[in-house]
């Protein structure tokens, strides 16, 4: 198994492309601690891996909480007493707010999808270091390479400080031996918090851009993560990965 006597924290792992993660790291034979806001999904999906005889736990993290972040870190290590792999996949979407300089909005976006990539980096990394290394996958977005019509700009932004604070992160880590690497996904089934994007008829035209000519499934995202956050991958540090069906290369 890819990551055998690993243990993974998945931020936003109740839900789609977190949750693929969690089912697959788990099968891979990694202890998963999914950390979500979503309290149901995310202890069903626990008790889901249990019964497959994987081995997960649920742990409430609201990624912007600098306390939260203290206690799902304490919690992870109370359970399985070490942390190797941090996931920071839990995200909002810009394509719900009409004003694309909404103040709001900016505050929002960035607190939950820069902030909280930036605290779950803060507080994993010392735990890293006392384990002698560990791999950190950040979810950023084909937003944080390009721009785009219909979406707040702040999402944009948070993803693009994803990918340079991925970058940041390896530069100072690496003589930890702790690797860092943002994953980018493309056109992917609809977030929970999309708005314009989770339209067909915009979709449809997204769609045309795309290379591949479809959408991506999560478990693509997930399977790029599982390599990266695996010894597979052992000397890559600092890069990001496209998972878009070819849309950046265009
Ligand atoms: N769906 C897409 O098209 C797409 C494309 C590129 C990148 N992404 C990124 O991929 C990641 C996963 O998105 P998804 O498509 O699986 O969406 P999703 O909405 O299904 O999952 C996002 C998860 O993050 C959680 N979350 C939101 N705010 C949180 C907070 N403050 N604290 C903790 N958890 C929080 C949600 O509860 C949810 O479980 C996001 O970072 C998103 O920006 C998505």
């Amino acid at each position: 198994m890819r990551l055998e006597n690993k243990v993974a924290l998945i931020t936003g792992g109740a839900s789609g492309m977190g949750a693929s993660m969690a089912r697959i790291f788990a099968k891979e034979g990694a202890a998963v601690v999914i950390a979500d806001m979503l309290d149901g999904e995310g202890q069903k999906l626990a008790a889901e891996i249990g019964q497959a005889n994987g081995t997960a736990m649920f742990q409430h993290l609201d990624v912007s909480s600098e306390s939260e972040w203290q206690a799902a870190i304490a919690a992870t290590l109370a359970a399985y007493g070490k942390l190797d792999i941090l996931v920071n996949d839990a995200g909002i979407s810009g394509s719900a707010v009409d004003d694309l300089f909404e103040t709001a909005a900016w505050e929002r976006i960035m607190s939950v999808n820069s902030t909280g990539t930036f605290l779950g980096m803060k507080f994993a990394i010392p735990e890293m270091q006392k384990a002698g290394g560990g791999s950190i996958v950040n979810i950023s977005s084909i937003s944080g390479v390009t721009g785009q019509r219909g979406i707040h700009v702040a999402y944009n932004a948070s993803k693009g400080a994803i990918r340079t604070l991925s970058k940041a992160a390896a530069v100072q880590h690496g003589r930890d031996n702790i690797r860092v690497n943002s994953v980018h996904p493309g056109l992917m089934p609809p977030m929970r918090t999309s708005g314009r994007t989770a339209d067909p008829v915009v979709r449809a035209k997204m769609l045309a851009g795309v290379p591949l000519r479809r959408d991506g499934r999560v478990e693509e995202v997930a399977n790029a993560a599982l390599f990266l956050a695996s010894d597979e991958a052992s000397y890559i540090t600092g890069v990001e990965l496209y998972v878009d069906g070819g849309f950046l290369a265009v």
